[in-house]
């Protein structure tokens, strides 16, 4: 949620800040603005709506201003995903201090803001917007006043950003900028996504690496209670308290074009593309001489893992889905029980969990609030947590006792496509070293089981070069009211997925079902026409799996159902019923969802863009949850 960039250095700051911006929209979309220094002055403008809107305001800016905001060489810029108070120029960031000479910009929620709000208003001060953030300027400014001991003024305003920040309660990533401390930009991260790029004679401040990407590929992670002051020349961190602290370097490996559209209409047409490559990614270098499976980061013994009773899966949205398809390979490669919850409900419920409990948090962009705090619950619980992450050093792993990254690359489009796949792949590689360090499988079983994950990224190449009869049926489809999705075994994620993709994207109703229980009650939902998606498992699987799909599909047929089905090469028993018929080619049971998914990823897009929606952004979403 928003997207947070800094600059300071000697190149014209906007222009570069306005880049970054963009690169960060999918963070949220509601408003953007920009404080930049220049000419001893601090200029600021925002603007409701998309960054678009602010773009077009700063080329109306009467000329004096707009020469000022061009040249200077110090900036902050957001992206705003609405919390408190309505997405309006008001509340758009920055936010200002009521002598007009600090500007904040702020990701997160301050929890204890009335309280803040309450007490800066008794000091006689009138709040411009209804943002939370505002309290943060007014109280910058108050500790800039007292803190008149320190001669260096970036030094000040990180000093004054520590008293600040230490006041606060929630959640947040604060960026500021002063009139009176013309070359610095501070930053504080509590629970919030910060790194900085490090650049020659200038530095950067970001949520996300995405947005400094294309000047530097050297980034520093930031610590929980951490706050920077960067300047031209240098990165200063302390914690809250001001005692130095040190950030972890790390080097990004991959470059400005993994952000960008690369030709396509969407980041998600072109995130979807890309799936056979971020598999191949995900699965390289996993596998050890001796056939065991590598995870990164493991600061669990194998003792840990021997001793696990029981698993649970931890996620949102997307990936949940991926923990529901985890669910049945680690159940059965494993023969340990594994519950997958949805993330958001898990500490309210009080689970059972102990040292033996292994709890897999799944997230793309390693910063979900939701997910963070059932992982904090698990560990204080005392589970063992792994975290399976798309997103280098974002809180998630490095909160996790052991990570396995997905080599997915940037994902930009908000919705989750080759991060799910990924995600999936790195589930099966997690169940397979359970299974082999548990002794229930040996390593040429395990290796038997990557050989064949290392043919699914050509086998989803294989579904993605037949996609245009799918593009034809979208463009049918864009009309419909209604449209079901079923499935069994690890179809029914899939269903769940495909129809998730559709309301997010397409703005449609959309449901999944476990395809045995339509009977139970939502058989009734379908009239004559209604588009049904039917997910078919392999029939060289559970024969009888298939066969009680192709039941269903019968049955809803007869109810005047239009049937789109995903079969597999050579499954004839289907023809007959399906109105549609996508083929995809023959892939092991449990590892189906791989190619099964793509289809309908293109489905939603596609009917999406049928019905003139915004496929990267769509409404009220963003692309990192960071709020309960
Ligand atoms: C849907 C989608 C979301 C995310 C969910 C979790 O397309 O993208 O449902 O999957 O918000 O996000 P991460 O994986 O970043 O924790």
């Amino acid at each position: 949620m928003c997207g947070i960039v800094g600059y300071v250095g000697g190149r014209p700051a906007l222009g570069i800040v306005l880049d970054g911006l963009r690169r960060l929209e999918y963070r949220g979309y509601d408003s953007a603005g920009v404080a930049v220094i220049g000419d001893g002055e601090l200029r600021t403008l925002k603007k409701a709506g998309k960054l678009g809107n602010l773009e077009k305001a700063l080329g109306e800016t009467a000329a004096g201003d707009t020469e000022a905001i061009r040249t200077g060489a110090t900036a902050i810029g957001h992206t705003r995903w609405a919390t408190h108070g309505g997405p309006t120029d008001r509340n758009a960031h920055p936010h200002l201090s009521a002598d007009g000479r600090v500007a904040v910009i702020h990701n997160g929620i301050i929890e204890n803001f009335a309280k803040l709000r309450a007490e800066i208003e008794a000091c006689g001060v009138e709040f411009a917007s209804d943002t939370d953030t505002e309290c943060v300027a007014h109280l910058l400014a108050a500790a800039w006043a007292d803190l008149d001991g320190e001669p260096d003024p970036g030094r000040r305003l990180a000093a004054a950003m520590r008293r600040t920040a230490s006041r606060l309660e929630g959640a947040f990533t604060l960026l500021a900028v002063s009139t009176d401390a013309p070359g610095a930009v501070v930053g504080a991260r509590r629970n919030s996504p910060l790194v900085v790029g490090r650049g020659a004679g200038e530095n950067y401040l970001a949520s996300d690496v995405a947005a400094f990407i294309e000047h530097t590929r050297d980034a520093v992670e930031l610590g929980q209670d951490q706050v920077v002051l960067i300047t031209p020349e240098a990165i200063e961190i302390t914690d809250f308290r001001g005692a130095e602290a040190a950030g972890k370097d790390f080097h990004i490996d991959w470059d400005a074009s993994a952000a960008e559209k690369g030709g396509y209409d969407y980041f998600m047409l072109k995130e979807i593309a890309e799936q056979p490559q971020a598999m191949a990614d995900t699965l390289r270098g996993r596998l050890g001489e001796t056939g065991e499976i590598l995870l990164d980061e493991v600061r669990l013994s194998d003792q840990d893992l021997r001793d696990v009773d029981k698993v649970f899966i931890v996620a949102c949205g997307t990936a949940y889905h991926a923990g529901l398809v985890a669910k049945y390979a680690i159940e059965h490669w494993t023969r340990v029980p594994c519950e997958v919850e949805l993330a958001s409900e898990f500490r309210y419920r009080d689970p059972v969990l102990d040292r033996s409990t292994l709890v897999v948090a799944i997230s793309q962009s390693g910063e979900t609030m939701d997910t963070l705090m059932a992982l904090r619950h698990a560990k204080e619980q005392k589970a063992r947590v792994l975290a399976i992450c798309n997103t280098n050093g974002s809180t998630i792993p490095r909160e996790s006792d052991a990570v396995l990254y997905t080599h997915g690359g940037p994902e930009v489009a908000v919705a989750s496509t080759k991060a799910f796949i990924t995600q999936l792949v790195a589930c099966y590689l997690v169940g397979l070293h359970l299974a082999q360090v548990r002794g229930i499988k040996y390593a040429d079983e395990v290796a038997a089981v990557v050989h064949q994950l290392r043919a699914t990224p050509a086998a989803v190449e294989t579904v993605l070069d037949r996609m245009e009869p799918v593009r034809e049926l979208a463009r049918d489809l864009a009309a419909s009211r209604t449209v079901l999705f079923i499935g069994r075994h690890v179809g029914y994620p899939v269903a769940l997925e495909g129809a998730l993709k559709l309301k997010e994207l397409a703005y449609m109703h959309a449901e999944g079902f476990a395809a045995g229980e339509l009977k139970h009650g939502p058989i009734a939902l379908i009239d004559q026409g209604c588009p049904v998606v039917c997910i078919v498992p392999s029939p060289a699987g559970r024969g009888v799996l298939h066969d009680k799909i192709v039941s269903n599909i019968q049955e809803v047929r007869a109810r005047g159902a239009r049937t789109i089905v995903i079969a597999e090469e050579g499954d004839a028993a289907v023809e007959r019923y399906a109105d549609h018929l996508i083929r995809v080619p023959r892939t092991p049971t449990l590892l189906a969802p791989l190619v099964t998914a793509v289809p309908l990823q293109v489905l939603a897009c596609e009917i999406a863009a049928a019905r003139g929606h915004d496929v990267d952004q769509p409404r009220n979403l963003a692309k990192s949850v960071t709020v309960e």
